[in-house]
């Protein structure tokens, strides 16, 4: 079975709530509809419900009636969200009244559901930008105790099966965290290490990427994956963890035995940490386009709850495949 299938199936057997705050953009409203269909999750969608009927009967997507549907301007907990809301955001200068207007955005409703414990987990960002999915989550449900930086991985499905581990890797971060420090790092590589045996499925032998490998070049740039290097092994001494390495010297065998001598990891890396947000988001979106990957995700890890981002350019089974990767974490979480 592949990958996404074994996703899917661990899915069906949990049945969480995933909400989708973009209940009235299509590629959304179809997804839902085929995760109603599938039984991957039960589906709470954010939005006016005359306007997602009006839609759903247009469309033929006749499972929308079996999903919650919550009107973001009149619904029965609104208040209880907006106190909630004013609650955890009064101390940064939000005022009750500004919480009463936060309230009606979908994006800030879903991870106040979240919060309250009406929903598992959330899908967002068909039509919202990264940042604007993230904020809201970011400032109310917050990262796991001891994990400072939430980040983004993706597991990249390389049609060339000599890479990685059977034509899988893992590469992080690919959307979040712009430019970690040398800690930060280590907690993305370590975070990216438990994503890849729990979502991927396969032991992470992680590669710490740099322009310089094992000393080849100078440059306070380097350093910091050193520094992070030696930090990540200290928090994750049962991971494999090697940098600094070029990206060849991580994945091409001949190079990485020529420039890191004797490593376990060098030339066989199948998790990329990649040194800045630019790197990362750069080579993942190369990939995918060049190589004809498919990349899953990003998965987002180090937050208490499973929130996940989508590219505007997403397609409706990627919408799919990341509610079941959310439903699978959101069942990890609970446990
Ligand atoms: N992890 C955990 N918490 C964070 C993080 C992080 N990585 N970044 C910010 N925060 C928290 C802050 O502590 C703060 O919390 P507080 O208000 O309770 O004190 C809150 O989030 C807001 O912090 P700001 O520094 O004001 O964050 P800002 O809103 O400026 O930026 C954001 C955060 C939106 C994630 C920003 O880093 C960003 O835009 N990143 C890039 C996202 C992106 O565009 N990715 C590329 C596209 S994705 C793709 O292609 C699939």
């Amino acid at each position: 079975m592949d990958l996404v299938s074994k996703i899917k199936e661990n899915a069906k057997k949990h049945g969480m709530r995933i909400v989708l705050p973009e209940g009235t953009e299509i590629r959304t409203l179809k997804a839902a509809d085929q995760v109603i269909g599938e039984g991957l999750a039960n589906i709470i969608l954010i939005g006016n419900p005359d306007q997602i009927f009006a839609m759903a009967k247009e469309n033929n997507l006749n499972n929308i009636a079996q999903s919650t549907i919550v009107n973001p301007v009149n619904h029965a907990k609104k208040e209880q969200y907006t106190d909630l809301l004013f609650d955890l955001r009064k101390s940064k200068g939000l005022s009750r009244e500004d919480a009463s207007k936060l309230v009606e955005d979908p994006l800030y409703l879903a991870v106040l559901m979240i919060k309250s414990g009406d929903a598992d987990g959330e899908v967002a960002g068909a039509d919202n930008a990264t940042g604007d999915v993230l904020r809201p989550a970011f400032q109310i449900v917050k990262t796991l105790p001891g994990i400072s930086v939430v980040s983004g991985a993706f597991i990249m499905i390389l049609n060339d099966k000599e890479f990685g581990e059977d034509g899988l890797m893992v590469f992080a971060d690919c959307a979040v965290h712009p430019n970690p420090t040398a800690r930060e790092l280590a907690e993305i590589a370590v975070a990216t290490g438990h994503t890849t045996r729990a979502i991927a499925g396969f032991e992470p032998k992680i590669a710490m990427l740099s322009f310089s490998t094992k000393g080849s070049a100078k440059h306070e740039m380097v350093d910091k994956v050193v520094e992070a290097t030696k930090i990540a092994k200290e928090m994750a001494p049962d991971m494999m963890i090697e940098g600094e390495l070029q990206s060849d010297a991580a994945i091409i065998p001949e190079i990485g035995q020529k420039k890191a001598p004797g490593s376990k990891i060098a030339g066989s890396a199948n998790v990329l940490v990649f040194p800045t947000l630019e790197t990362g988001n750069i080579a993942y979106k190369l990939v995918q386009r060049m190589a004809h990957a498919e990349a899953i995700g990003p998965v987002l890890q180090g937050m208490a709850a499973p929130i996940n981002d989508l590219s505007r350019g997403c397609s409706v089974s990627d919408i799919v495949n990341l509610v079941a990767i959310t439903a699978n974490q959101a069942a990890g979480m609970k446990k």
